[in-house]
């Protein structure tokens, strides 16, 4: 079926991405947008290369600045969208960080705000969401894990703690609202080519050459690897799937 009959017959929603100033996120919001939902992207700096792509893309877009780690900033986040688009039906928890550092150097601080950053916020922004999912009966929820779960990659301890957390939050909530049309998904990429990690201390350790070594796929992954992943899981067609961490990595976990 062409693209453009397939996108004329499919609901148009609206989704939150966090996270979005660049890299996946700003994928993630490109995409959805080019799907036909309207799109609210949240980020803790500023949104206006995303907000702009968006447009010139065609598609509708509300940008605010918000901190997913602090439940205030949240709040006021969830009523902006909600004043702005109504609620939200599609909620892609992608803002992150993944500073590096051997757990012997990992004192209390920087654990606290890898948890706050990563996992916290799923909570805060989960909690003002879902109720209007759940009262909508239909919702879908994504939350961004990670293949240094899987893999057990060093120096990355709080980091990897958090990205299992959610793979389990996915889990559990899944069961409990399942019947109320709401999934619930992560999607755990292997290393992706983004501002952050091309910042980071990935490219002085060698770490895309040595992942991409032993991917089944031998180049480094992309945001546009994602973005389809995205869309699917945002669309009717996925209703029976929760629960459920899908790995994206070029083949680097074969489990
Ligand atoms: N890039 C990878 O290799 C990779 C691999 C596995 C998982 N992930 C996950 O994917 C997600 C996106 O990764 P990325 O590489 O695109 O990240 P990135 O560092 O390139 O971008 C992250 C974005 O999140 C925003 N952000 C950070 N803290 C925030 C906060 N407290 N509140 C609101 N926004 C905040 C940043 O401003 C930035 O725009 C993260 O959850 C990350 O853990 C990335």
């Amino acid at each position: 079926m062409p693209t453009d009959t397939a996108k004329e017959h499919r609901p148009r929603r609206v989704a939150l991405v966090t996270g979005v100033a660049a890299g996946i996120g700003q994928g993630y919001a490109l995409r959805l947008a080019r799907d036909g939902h309207r799109v609210a992207i949240a980020d803790l700096g500023s949104a206006d290369e995303t907000e702009k792509l968006v447009r010139e893309d065609g598609g509708e877009v509300f940008s605010v600045r918000c901190d997913v780690s602090d439940a205030e900033s949240v709040a006021r986040c969830a009523e902006a969208v909600t004043d702005r688009f109504g609620g939200v039906d599609i909620l892609v928890h992608n803002a992150g960080i993944y500073p590096m550092a051997p757990f012997a150097d990992t004192d209390w601080t920087p654990w606290r705000r890898i948890m706050d950053v990563n996992l916290d916020s799923v909570f805060h922004l989960t909690k003002a969401f879902l109720p209007a999912m759940t009262r909508g009966s239909w919702g879908r929820i994504v939350v961004m894990a990670s293949t240094t779960f899987h893999a057990g990659s060093a120096g990355m301890v709080a980091y990897t703690a958090s990205k299992g957390a959610v793979i389990g939050f996915v889990r559990s909530l899944a069961a409990e609202v399942g019947e109320q049309g709401v999934t619930v998904n992560a999607i755990a990429p292997g290393l992706v080519r983004t501002p952050g990690t091309l910042s980071g201390p990935q490219l002085e350790l060698g770490a895309f050459d040595a992942i991409v070594a032993n991917q089944a796929i031998k180049r480094t992954g992309l945001p546009e690897d994602l973005m389809g992943v995205v869309s699917f899981l945002a669309t009717d067609d996925a209703a029976f799937m929760t629960g459920q961490t899908l790995v994206v990595d070029g083949g680097f976990v074969r489990a």
